[in-house]
């Protein structure tokens, strides 16, 4: 394995590309906006102890923002921090904060997984993970963002109702989203029936990610959990569904 495929400690690369070709003036004015728009992490570090009252929600690898942008619009009173890594996405993100004023909206500009590890324990109330890159191939699996380490820094840091919210348009890795929440075993399933995976989360804004999948024929997997033991009849139920999905993959 290479040495720009690592992380931290062994944690492996979960993007692609950092960027595509910028001028030396779209870097500068790149640089200008995140000094302004960005959370760093010692703020990170006392967002429970500076806002005990205030609902926060993190978006892992939001892309160009389309849904954290939405909803931070929408929902002034709370705050939200948006983690990306692609260069030009992040430009489109603090263009947008700029034009419109966001003063909940922050972004964190490496690795989301950095933020995770230093945010106080139980002081988050959603984390959402949207169409991940797939890393289809068997041999890049292990790249996928979705993996018992980011079940662990989730399970840390979300308030004892907070919620992680995944999807994705790959069903494949619909069911490894499944199968790993399963195993971590201390998320509680919020649908009843594997019916609701299909149903979008409240508040809910497509992306152009989102669109294009439907535009190919893909619909997406919801998948919404709770910090929480998980349901003895949900896990067996959904287990034998998991199985049953996974012959028809
Ligand atoms: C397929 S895109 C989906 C974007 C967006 N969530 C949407 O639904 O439109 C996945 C994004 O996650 C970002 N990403 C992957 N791993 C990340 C990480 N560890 N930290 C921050 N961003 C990450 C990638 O750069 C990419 O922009």
């Amino acid at each position: 394995m290479s040495k720009e495929n690592i992380v931290k400690d062994g944690t492996l690369r979960s993007f692609g590309r950092l960027a595509n070709r910028m001028s030396k003036q779209e870097q500068s004015e790149l640089d200008t906006m995140l000094d302004k728009y960005s959370i760093n992490l010692e703020q990170a570090q006392t967002l429970k102890d500076d806002s005990p009252d205030t609902e926060f929600l993190i978006e892992v690898g939001c892309g160009k923002g389309e849904q954290i942008i939405h909803r931070a619009k929408n929902n002034p009173e709370k705050q939200y921090i948006a983690c990306e890594v692609f260069k030009n996405s992040l430009a489109k993100i603090a263009k947008q904060i700029e034009e419109h004023d966001l003063k909940n909206l922050k972004i964190f500009y490496e690795d989301a997984r950095i933020l995770l590890e230093n945010i106080q324990e139980d002081s988050i109330d959603t984390v959402m993970v949207l169409y991940p890159d797939p890393w289809p191939k068997e041999k890049h699996k292990k790249r996928r963002i979705v993996n018992q380490e980011l079940l662990d820094l989730t399970y840390r840091i979300i308030k004892p109702e907070g919620k992680l919210i995944l999807a994705t348009d790959i069903t494949d890795y619909a069911l490894w989203m499944i199968q790993h929440v399963l195993n971590h075993g201390k998320f509680n399933c919020l649908a009843k029936y594997p019916n609701e995976w299909s149903v979008e989360p409240d508040g809910w804004h497509t992306t152009s990610y989102e669109q294009k999948a439907r535009k190919f024929g893909r619909s997406s997997w919801y998948l919404q959990f709770a910090k929480g033991e998980l349901e003895k009849q949900f896990t067996k139920a959904s287990k034998a569904h998991l199985e049953r999905l996974k012959k028809e993959d």
